[in-house]
């Protein structure tokens, strides 16, 4: 067997990308969870190559700062004016003289390629001691793109480009995939030969074919069997038809192994998600970056989750969630948002129109309606009242609020931080609370009610309220309510603590 070859990745992405209209470099428009370019890179992943380099141009600061914290390992080399596409990878061998073995060039606009593709094609290259090879598909409209050109056995004679072609070769529709394998040492000798003698009067890389044929080196063509996977990316009409590609490839893999996708139309899911069998994704649903989906948990209709790890058995419904932990058997929406380090535990519950914060929500704890939770630890088994604020933020810093296990706040609370309830304590509707309620204590803190006994029949006479309130008078003097102004400051707190242990007392509203 002969040694294994010494393999370099060299990535073309210093084109602007004039047809894409963007501030934003053509190869970091975002698909699904990778840059264009970061696909690329990706599929030239099981390559192992010794080095990776990319040819960066326009945007080239945003393309190297992009590639630090993506892909760390990648060198950016500087083509300071984009001479084509040969020039190109001309000046990335400059840059690393030390290259030997195999070089695989890839374009940088080319995300749908699969990893085995490109592994395939390296392996034809190597495995017949060829000196260039290219990655070539089939394809119903080949238009924009250069030319597959065999003679009469079959063999590559030479890529042309459209704007260069002649009709017959304009009639060809097998494309070049701007994806190839060469071998180091010949491709470096004839790259310094490529004239600009074409309708660009740039230098491309494809005339290294015809050179190499002519002094009767080897070359080769790989057929890719899928031609999807070698569409390019110029404009944003494109962009979008390559996205649904990708959507579909990955609803797919998902459904196969397990994963319910009730309307794969309108399921996007990120090539970086992970989702466990018997995860069931609803319609008009995004998963986004991180974000991971336990066995048995239902996520959709209409939601979204960016970096977001949902547990076995939970449940997600028409709601946002960004960098949030969902624990197992929880329940979250409809319309809740979660924001970075919102931690629900299991069986825990934020309910409609909540909004949770850098928070923890105990074990069985609920939050079900109307309520802002900002910097607060919840305990387990307790119950938030509806309509509740934690006033988390003095106008100049952020404060925590802790609430114990087994605590019932009231609803219309305001929780102002830093402050705490105790376990088993109790708060009582409309509170603001802002001194700590100790433990199996009711905290109250609101003023007294007060009822001016005919205010309306005297104040508002003639008006339909009015007449509706003398007709009650009137009707029924026994249900009429008692005069309460007269009531002592003690009866008042007594009433408020004996209406909460009923049914119909200030925390009922969240109680379920
Ligand atoms: C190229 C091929 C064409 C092939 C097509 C596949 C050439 C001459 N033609 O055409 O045969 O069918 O790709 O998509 O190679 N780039 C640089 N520096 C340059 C020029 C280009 O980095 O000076 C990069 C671009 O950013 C892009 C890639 O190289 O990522 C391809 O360049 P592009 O101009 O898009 O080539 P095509 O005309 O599409
Ligand atoms: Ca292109």
């Amino acid at each position: 067997m002969s040694e294994p070859h010494s393999r370099t990745v060299v990535v073309l992405a210093a084109g602007e990308g004039k047809r894409m209209k963007s501030s934003l470099p053509k190869v970091l428009h975002p698909l699904l969870g990778r840059t264009l370019v970061g696909h690329v890179l990706n599929a030239a992943g099981p390559l192992a190559a010794v080095r990776t380099l990319v040819v960066v141009g326009h945007g080239a600061d945003q393309v190297r700062d992009h590639l630090a914290w993506t892909a760390p390992e990648a060198i950016a080399v500087h083509q300071a004016e984009q001479l084509g596409t040969g020039h190109a990878v001309r000046i990335a061998l400059e840059a690393a003289p030390e290259v030997t073995g195999t070089v695989v060039v890839l374009n940088g606009d080319v995300p749908l390629l699969r990893p085995e593709t490109v592994a395939e094609l390296v392996a034809s290259h190597e495995n017949e001691g060829a000196a260039a090879t290219v990655l070539a598909a089939e394809v119903p409209d080949p238009t924009g793109l250069g030319r597959i050109v065999r003679d009469g056995a079959g063999r590559l004679e030479q890529i042309v480009e459209q704007r260069d072609a002649t009709p017959d070769q304009l009639a060809l529709r097998e494309i070049n995939a701007g994806i190839y394998a060469f071998d180091a040492a010949r491709l470096r000798d004839v790259l310094s030969k490529v004239s600009t003698d074409n309708d660009q009067g740039e230098e491309y890389l494809t005339d290294v074919f015809k050179m190499l044929v002519s002094a009767g080196e080897p070359v080769g063509v790989h057929l890719a069997g899928d031609h999807t996977e070698t569409l390019g990316c110029n404009d944003r009409v494109e962009l979008a038809a390559l996205r649904r590609l990708l959507r579909d490839r990955v609803n797919e893999r998902w459904m196969r192994a397990g994963v319910s996708l009730r309307d794969p139309e309108t399921t996007w899911i990120d090539v970086t998600v992970a989702l466990d069998r018997d995860a069931v994704v609803d319609q008009n649903t995004q998963l986004c970056g991180g974000s991971v989906v336990g066995s048995g948990a239902v996520v959709g209709p209409d939601v979204t989750l960016i970096d977001t790890v949902v547990g076995p058995g939970a449940t997600i419904l028409r709601s946002h969630a960004v960098g949030a932990e969902v624990g197992p058997g929880a329940s979250v929406g409809p319309y809740a948002y979660l924001r970075p380090a919102a931690r629900l535990a299991e069986r825990s519950k934020v309910g409609t129109f909540v909004e949770v914060k850098n928070s923890e929500i105990g074990a069985g704890s609920k939050v079900p309606h109307l309520t802002y939770v900002g910097d607060a630890t919840i305990g387990e088994q307790s119950n938030i009242g509806a309509a509740s604020v934690f006033v988390n933020y003095d106008g100049v810093k952020k404060h925590r609020t802790v609430i114990g296990s087994h605590a019932r706040t009231g609803a219309d609370n305001m929780f102002v931080a830093p402050v705490e309830v105790g376990d088993g304590a109790y708060t009582a509707a409309g509170s603001v609370i802002i001194e700590n309620v100790p433990a199996g204590a009711m905290g109250v803190a609101r003023a007294r009610q007060r009822n001016i006994e005919g205010w309306v029949l005297e104040r508002r006479a003639g008006t339909a309220a009015a007449e509706a309130a003398e007709q009650a008078l009137r009707g029924g003097t026994k249900d009429a309510p008692a005069p309460t102004s007269s009531a002592s400051e003690g009866e008042a707190i007594h009433g408020t603590a004996a209406s909460v242990g009923g049914t119909h007392g200030a925390g009922d509203t969240a109680t379920e």
